[in-house]
């Protein structure tokens, strides 16, 4: 699903190029989930003070990304690496993983120390770094946001806003994402948005009842597996 958001003068080649830009996004968004996923799975692990050494090295982590997103899109990434990837999703993509295992390995003398529980490195924590690595590598943006935010760099925008409302419409399709030619501080961008659903891991901190704490000392919102929570933004330059 593409819009274009009032722009007059979208030049032709550039909305030739959405489709081949939508692909792109998908990817990425599938591959920053992928990564929140298994941080998610792992947080039990990783906030245990009787462990010092949790083994959750980026290799170790990195092995488990590829293989939740070959589980969820059916794509191997690990042909990806290692290779020079001609394309510029495969470029794209493989940015991506690896911002996702520097993430992993900046936060190891955390994560290994023992005698602490709650280590702070949250899905949302990764992957807010993720996202800073990335668009140092790239120049591309991507950015975790919600209706219900709890932190105000995750703030949707009026384009993510009016979006993630059409996300919440009973009937949405799930999973289905949106696309948008757009503009954003004078420059043409491909914007695209994927709804991202409250998974069993995510539970102990966004799940039930509604106010208790987390573990990150946060009220939980209430929600129940398989409710939408948020989505992944993302935003490409245009070619
Ligand atoms: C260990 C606790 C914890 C777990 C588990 C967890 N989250 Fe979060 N989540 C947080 C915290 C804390 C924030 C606030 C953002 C920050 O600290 O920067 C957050 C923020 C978010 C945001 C960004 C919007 C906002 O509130 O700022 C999304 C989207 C999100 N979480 C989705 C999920 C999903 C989906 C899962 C499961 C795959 C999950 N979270 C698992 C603690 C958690």
């Amino acid at each position: 699903m593409l819009v274009v958001l009032g722009l007059l003068g979208a030049g032709t080649a550039w909305a030739a190029k959405a489709p081949e830009q939508e692909t792109t996004a998908q990817k990425l968004a599938a591959l920053l989930v992928s990564g929140r996923a298994v941080m998610a799975e792992h947080q039990k692990l990783l906030n245990d003070p009787e462990k010092g050494d949790k083994g959750f090295s980026p290799q170790v982590f990195s092995d488990k990304v590829v293989a939740d997103y070959l589980a969820k899109t059916g794509n191997d990434l690990k042909a990806l690496k290692g290779a020079k990837p001609a394309d510029e999703a495969s470029k794209l993509l493989l940015a991506l993983l690896e911002a996702e295992e520097e993430a992993v390995s900046e936060a190891q003398p955390v994560l290994n120390l023992k005698g602490m529980a709650f280590k702070g490195f949250t899905p949302a924590v990764f992957g807010l770094r993720t996202g800073e690595k990335f668009l140092q590598k790239t120049g591309m943006r991507l950015k975790q946001t919600s209706l219900l935010y709890r932190n105000a760099v995750n703030k949707p925008d009026t384009f993510e806003e009016a979006t993630l409302r059409r996300f919440a419409e009973t009937g949405w399709e799930k999973g289905k994402g949106v696309g948008a030619l757009s503009e954003e501080g004078g420059k043409r961008v491909y914007r695209y948005m994927m709804p991202v659903y409250i998974a069993k891991p995510c539970l102990s901190c966004h799940g039930e009842p509604k106010g208790e704490l987390d573990i990150a000392g946060r009220k939980k919102e209430g929600y129940r597996e398989g409710e939408l929570r948020g989505a992944i933004s993302v935003m490409l330059k245009a070619p």
